[in-house]
C-alpha cells in the first residue's frame, strides 16, 4: 500500500454562491419545501433548457417515478429500458407495478439500441426510457421516430447528462418528460435532488400535484389522487441554484478532464471509449472499456489502482443479472452487449479539481496493469 493521497472517484465542488444561499435559507427559516429558492431553481432550470416547466424533486429516482405516474403508467404496462444503466431506471417502472423490458445496448455508444427497442415493442408497450449513459446522449433521432410511430411516451433519463445535447437539442427536451439527478457525484449537486422538465402543461400540473401528496391546488387537505411527498427542500434548491449558475464552467472543466484522459490513453489500443453521434456529450464520470477483459481481470485492475490509493468503480452490472430481475419476463432476448460492455468497463476519478498529473498517474497505473 502506498502513502499517496487518496484520489476519490468523485467529489462535489462548491465554488460559487452555495454557502451564501444556504445560509440565507437558515437565517430566513425557509428550510422545508416552501421558499423562494425552489421557485428560482425551477425557473432557471427551465430557462436553461428552453422549456415551460421544471418540477424539483427530492432525488432523481423519484423524479422518474413521478414522471411515469403522471404519464399514466400502471400495472401490466410495459416500459422499455436499457439493461445497462443504474438500477433506478428499471426500478422506477416496477414502483408503478408495470413491467420494465430490459433491452440491449449498442456496443459502440453503450446506450439503448434502437433496433433492439423496435424488436421489443408489443401492444402492451406504453413508454420508453432512454438513458444518456455516462453523459453520452442516446440515439434520439431513431428512438423519437419509433416513439412517434408506435404512440409511445418518451421519458428521458438525464441523471448523468445535464448539459449534453443531441443534434443541437438539450437532453431532457426531446421526449415528453426529462428527469435529472443532483446526487453528490452528479454534474451539479443538491446533496440529494432531482428535477422533471416538460413543455406539456397537463403533465406538469399532474407532477406538481402528485409531488405534494396529490393535494388539490385550490382546496387545502383535499386529495384528488394518491400522491407522494416527493418535494425538494428550499435548502437543496439554494445549493442547486448556486451550482446551476456555474454550469457552463463546470462542464468546460469536465471536458478538460476528458481530453486529458483521452490523450493519456491515446496509444493504448486496448482502451475503448464510448462512441458519440451528432452531439455534445458531457463528462459525468470517465468510463472506458478494456477490450477482451473478463469481469475478474477488470476487478484485478481495480485492485492495482486501489493499491495506489486510486478509487475506481466497476461499470453498472447488467440489470437482468440481478436476482429480482432474472425471472418473470423482464427481458425477451439476452442483452448480450450489455454483458460484454459491463464486464470490460471501469469508471475512473472525475471531479472538478482533479489535476493533469493525477490523471496521468491514474492512466499510467491502469495501462501498466493492463499490460501486466
Ligand atoms: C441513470 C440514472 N438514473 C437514475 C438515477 C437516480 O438518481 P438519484 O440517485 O438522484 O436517485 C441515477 C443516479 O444515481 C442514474 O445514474
Amino acid at each position: 500500500m502506498t502513502d499517496r493521497k487518496k484520489i476519490n472517484i468523485a467529489q462535489p465542488s462548491f465554488l460559487g454562491n452555495e454557502k451564501k444561499y444556504l445560509l440565507d435559507t437558515i437565517e430566513s427559516g425557509w428550510i422545508s419545501s416552501i421558499g423562494p429558492y425552489i421557485e428560482k431553481f425551477e425557473q432557471e432550470f427551465a430557462r436553461y433548457h428552453g422549456v415551460k416547466h421544471a418540477i424539483a424533486t427530492h432525488n432523481g429516482t423519484i423524479a422518474l417515478h413521478l414522471a411515469l405516474v403522471a404519464a399514466g403508467i400502471t400495472s401490466d404496462d410495459e416500459v422499455i429500458v436499457p439493461d445497462f444503466t443504474f438500477v433506478a431506471t428499471a426500478n422506477s417502472v416496477r414502483y408503478c407495478n408495470a413491467r420494465p423490458i430490459l433491452t440491449d445496448v449498442d456496443a459502440g455508444d453503450w446506450n439503448i439500441d434502437p433496433d433492439a427497442v423496435a424488436a421489443n415493442i408489443t401492444p402492451k408497450t406504453k413508454a420508453i426510457i432512454p438513458v444518456h449513459l455516462y453523459g453520452n446522449p442516446a440515439r434520439m433521432d431513431k428512438l423519437g421516430a419509433l416513439a412517434r410511430k408506435h404512440g409511445l411516451i418518451m421519458i428521458e433519463d438525464c441523471a448523468e447528462a445535464l448539459g449534453a445535447t443531441y443534434n443541437g437539442k438539450r437532453v431532457g427536451t426531446m421526449g415528453d418528460i426529462g428527469c435529472f439527478s443532483f446526487f453528490g457525484n452528479k454534474i451539479i449537486t443538491t446533496g440529494e435532488g432531482g428535477m422533471c422538465i416538460t413543455d406539456n402543461d397537463a403533465l406538469a400540473e399532474r407532477m406538481r400535484i402528485l409531488r405534494d401528496h396529490g393535494m388539490n391546488r385550490q382546496k387545502k387537505y383535499w386529495y384528488d389522487f394518491l400522491g407522494f411527498n416527493y418535494r425538494m427542500t428550499n435548502m437543496q434548491a439554494a445549493i442547486g441554484l448556486a451550482q446551476l449558475e456555474q454550469l457552463d464552467d463546470l462542464l468546460n472543466m469536465r471536458d478538460e478532464i476528458y481530453r486529458t484522459y483521452q490523450n493519456a490513453f491515446v496509444n493504448c489500443s486496448q482502451v475503448v471509449l464510448q462512441e458519440t453521434h451528432h452531439q455534445r456529450h458531457v463528462n459525468w464520470i470517465f468510463t472506458l472499456r478494456m477490450k477482451g477483459f473478463t469481469e475478474t481481470r477488470r476487478d484485478d485492475v481495480m485492485e492495482v489502482l486501489k493499491a495506489q490509493n486510486i478509487d475506481s468503480r466497476p461499470a453498472f452490472y447488467p440489470i437482468h443479472h440481478m436476482e429480482f430481475y432474472r425471472h418473470d419476463g423482464f427481458f425477451r432476448t439476452t442483452p448480450a452487449n450489455s454483458v460484454l460492455v459491463s464486464q470490460e468497463a471501469i469508471s475512473l476519478p472525475t471531479f472538478i479539481g482533479l489535476g493533469e498529473s493525477d490523471i496521468n498517474f491514474i492512466a499510467q497505473t491502469l495501462i501498466g496493469s493492463i499490460n501486466h
